[in-house]
């Protein structure tokens, strides 16, 4: 089926988990693995039509290297069952195969952008966070691997989780001052913003991680730092702040300032070293402003705390990859006089935004709520 028997639309709307698997750059028999579902199992034509010209064409400007993986796949799947291979895909792989390796990786950035889209279901669609296109789709810029970047560049299952989470219960977001620790690429801090978040106040203690989470947050078109209209103009009903804020040398007096709602991390429990300092860091933040607190802090954040903090709350997701780490953080949080309880199947995502992404394990993600005893 050649896209002019079919508008673009109708094409994208039965390839959708193809296509958004494509955009986060997924396990390429990933993506040929849901090309497969849409047509009883098959690499149809069509299948093979709709990957060359609406996934590898647009991937030609970026994502090169990427792009030339899923074609030999394609060419090499459909050939080991004897399928016929559309002559454009094998000029196309001819075509990635006369550049060298480093002509594609010199056209492209040592980092990557991933499109996440987040697909609202149906029955969902009256839900005050889904758009009406029925699908949000953020822009990531991430690094090509783990050694470029540092931790904060890449995303984590937590922060997909945590994600959804903020997404599928916008009411407890919705004008409630957030701030997130460990933010990396921004990805929890743009929905926040989605789900109209009074203030998102995002922070990392890497400043290469803190860059490239401003860049996602203008390709996103949200403006940061007291800016207060995106760039569409329009006013930007959440304000956002991105700060460095590394844990070891974060003060009770800079934190007590801004008296959040609702703390949220995600993936920030793996470093044994850094856990006394993360958790130095929530108890702060946790703790309600004392009237002394109060004269001090700048008019802002004096009228959020003067109209009272409803109860604080921290929301941390974390993948347990670690007994023994995790278990000295379960014994930081006791000492420091906290409370923690595991809310997964409580406040687990209503919705599966994610259907298409076959790599995020979305049971390997535990929630924990956190707060002051
Ligand atoms: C595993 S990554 C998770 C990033 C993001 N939250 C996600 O889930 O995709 C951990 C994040 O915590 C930040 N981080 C680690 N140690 C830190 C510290 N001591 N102070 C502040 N940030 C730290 C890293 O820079 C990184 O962005």
């Amino acid at each position: 089926m050649a896209a002019s028997e079919n508008s673009t639309a109708e094409w994208e709307s039965q390839y959708l988990h193809v296509l958004s698997a494509f955009l986060a750059m997924e396990p390429v028999g990933s993506v040929i693995a849901l090309a497969r579902e849409c047509n009883g199992g098959s690499i149809t034509d069509g299948a093979q039509r709709f990957l060359w010209e609406i996934c590898v064409k647009a991937a030609a400007s970026g994502n090169g290297s990427y792009a030339k993986k899923l074609l030999k796949k394609l060419i090499n799947e459909v050939e080991v069952e004897n399928g016929e291979v559309l002559d454009e895909l094998y000029e196309e792989y001819a075509l990635y195969m006369s550049t060298s390796k480093e002509d594609i990786l010199a056209k492209e950035n040592i980092r990557i952008t991933k499109f996440i889209s987040f697909l609202f279901p149906e029955g969902s669609y009256k839900h005050p966070s889904c758009p009406l296109s029925r699908k949000l789709v953020i822009h990531l810029q991430c690094s090509l691997n783990m050694l470029e970047g540092g931790t904060g560049c890449s995303i984590w299952p937590s922060s997909l989780f945590l994600s959804e989470f903020v997404l599928s219960f916008p009411e407890l977001f919705a004008n409630k001052s957030c701030f997130e620790v460990g933010s990396g690429v921004g990805m929890v801090g743009i929905c926040l913003a989605h789900v109209k978040a009074k203030k998102v106040i995002l922070t990392d203690g890497d400043l290469l991680t803190l860059s490239n989470m401003r860049l996602n947050l203008e390709r996103n078109h949200l403006n940061y730092d007291d800016e207060l209209l995106n760039q569409t103009g329009e006013a930007q009903s959440t304000r956002i702040k991105c700060m460095h804020l590394p844990w070891e040398t974060a003060s009770e007096s800079e934190l007590s300032k801004y008296c959040p709602d609702i703390i949220l991390g995600a993936d920030v429990i793996y470093d044994p070293s850094c856990l006394p300092h993360l958790l130095r860091v929530l108890v702060a933040l946790l703790r309600k402003p004392t009237k002394r607190d109060n004269g001090s802090l700048k008019t802002e954040d004096n009228r959020d705390a003067q109209q009272g903090c409803s109860p604080k709350v921290a929301y941390i997701a974390s993948v347990i990859r670690n007994a023994d780490t995790f278990n000295a953080f379960l014994t930081l949080v006791d000492q420091m006089d906290l409370s923690i309880t595991d809310v997964t199947a409580e406040l687990t995502p209503r919705f599966e935004l994610l259907p298409y992404m076959h790599s995020y394990d979305r049971s390997s993600v535990r929630l924990f709520s956190i707060s002051s005893r």
